[in-house]
């Protein structure tokens, strides 16, 4: 049995909205309302149920959350953990970009895919589409039901509601007039793009099995100098760098970090002159004091002997060193001993790679200490055959 309908067609959507309540009213089944865009009320004069789709929505973004959040941890905080600027891996501020992208790209993805399958709206589809409606038309479908339905009455309604055309026939004859989707199932646009849509995943598809690519391997490095950069060993001769070497000096007058700077050269007039510029900044308090003495019986009592007599357990397989107390040792300034200590003198070499800046002026601290003790040499301490002992073993 074919279906009558009558379908009346408006400018305003206030006229639609008006026969459409009308209609109901009445008691005529409304088929469906058209209307170019979403007319507000709409629903409501047609009286549809809220529509199912937020729902849909919400939880497709839902799951978009959830799978955002897991795939983020699993592979930062399990799969393949990477320190970055020392973060903790599970650090939930950076899964939230990804996480809302995903919410709001199932959401809208799926409540899209949703409302087509719904409306069964799918590729190939051809949909009869009233004139118009997708423009500047507004049209309100009636379904003549049984033959009780009073014709007239409803052509009377649709017209006194503003309506500028009615059609009316079976579902044959209502055919008709309805545009074919303007053609597009035959136009070159259309067939190229659904070419496309066929073609492109065939194509790459295609094209990836007949490569034979072993996907375990790593993928195919384009630009490879990065990669291939040459690495030489720190020891190595480089032709890079003038002078032959890979392991370079560094710029001329560097400092290394907390390494202080001492402008001093190891000769005569230097040592002068840094004795004449360097104070000690310790003062003799019991710490540093205590502190020198353990430094100088670690590293300069051997050969400087325990009272600074110049007659350290070494001596005399060591050439003498000079007695603390002598006179020539007693005008020292502090700044003279710090050059010794830290360049060398002589048979004395440098002690600055074992003792630092600051524990050499707590040893002179000390030594000023012990040249307050009388002048004469302390007498030749014998020392314990132990210590002789174990020096012979080295
Ligand atoms: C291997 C033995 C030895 C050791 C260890 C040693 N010195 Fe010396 N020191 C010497 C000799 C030898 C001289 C004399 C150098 C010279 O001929 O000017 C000397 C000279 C000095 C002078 C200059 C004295 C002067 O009157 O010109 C000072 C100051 C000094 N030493 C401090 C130290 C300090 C501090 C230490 C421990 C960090 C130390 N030395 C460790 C052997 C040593």
């Amino acid at each position: 049995m074919t279906e009558r309908y009558v379908i009346g067609y408006f400018r305003e959507e206030k006229d639609l909205l008006h026969a459409t309540g009308e209609a109901r009213r009445r008691g005529y089944r409304v088929l469906d309302a058209f209307s170019p865009y979403p007319v507000h009320g709409l629903p409501d004069a047609l009286g549809l149920p809220p529509s199912r789709l937020t729902w849909i929505g919400m939880w497709a973004g839902i799951i978009g959350l959830v799978l955002g959040l897991v795939l983020q941890s699993w592979t930062s905080d399990y799969d393949w953990p990477l320190i970055v600027g020392g973060q903790p891996f599970n650090s939930w501020p950076v899964f939230v970009p990804v996480s809302f992208e995903l919410t709001v790209l199932l959401a809208g993805v799926i409540g899209v895919v949703a409302l087509f399958m719904r409306s069964k709206l799918w590729p190939g589809r051809a949909v009869p589409i009233l004139p118009h409606i997708t423009d500047d038309r507004f049209a309100l479908a009636i379904n003549l039901v049984d033959a009780s339905a009073d014709t007239e009455d409803i052509l009377s309604l649709l017209r006194a509601s503003g309506a500028v055309e009615v059609v009316q026939g079976d579902e044959m004859a209502l055919s008709a007039p309805l545009e074919r989707a303007a053609g597009q199932g035959n136009s070159l646009f259309y067939r190229l793009a659904w070419a496309g849509v066929v073609l492109i995943p065939i194509v790459t598809l295609g094209g990836l099995w007949m490569a034979r690519r072993d996907l375990t391997l790593p993928n195919i490095v384009v630009p490879t100098q990065m990669v291939d950069s040459p690495a030489s060993r720190a020891q190595e001769p480089n032709a890079v760098f003038a002078n032959g070497m890979t392991q370079q000096q560094p710029v001329a007058g560097t400092l290394a970090q907390n390494q202080r700077f001492f402008p001093y050269k190891s000769n005569d007039a230097d040592r002068k002159r840094a004795g004449l510029s360097m104070t000690n900044p310790f003062r003799p308090d019991p710490e540093s004091l205590k502190h020198g003495k353990q430094l100088y019986d670690t590293f300069c009592m051997i050969c400087h002997g325990a009272s600074g007599g110049g007659d350290g357990p070494v001596v005399p397989k060591f050439p003498n060193p000079p007695n603390f107390r002598s006179k020539q040792s007693l005008r020292l300034r502090d700044g003279e001993m710090f050059h010794t200590i830290t360049l060398g003198r002589k048979k004395m070499a440098s002690y600055a790679s074992q003792v630092s800046w600051d524990e050499r002026w707590k040893i002179i601290l000390y030594i000023r200490s012990l040249q307050k003790g009388s002048l004469s040499p302390a007498p030749a301490a014998k020392p314990a055959g132990g210590t002789r002992q174990a020096i012979a073993v080295r």
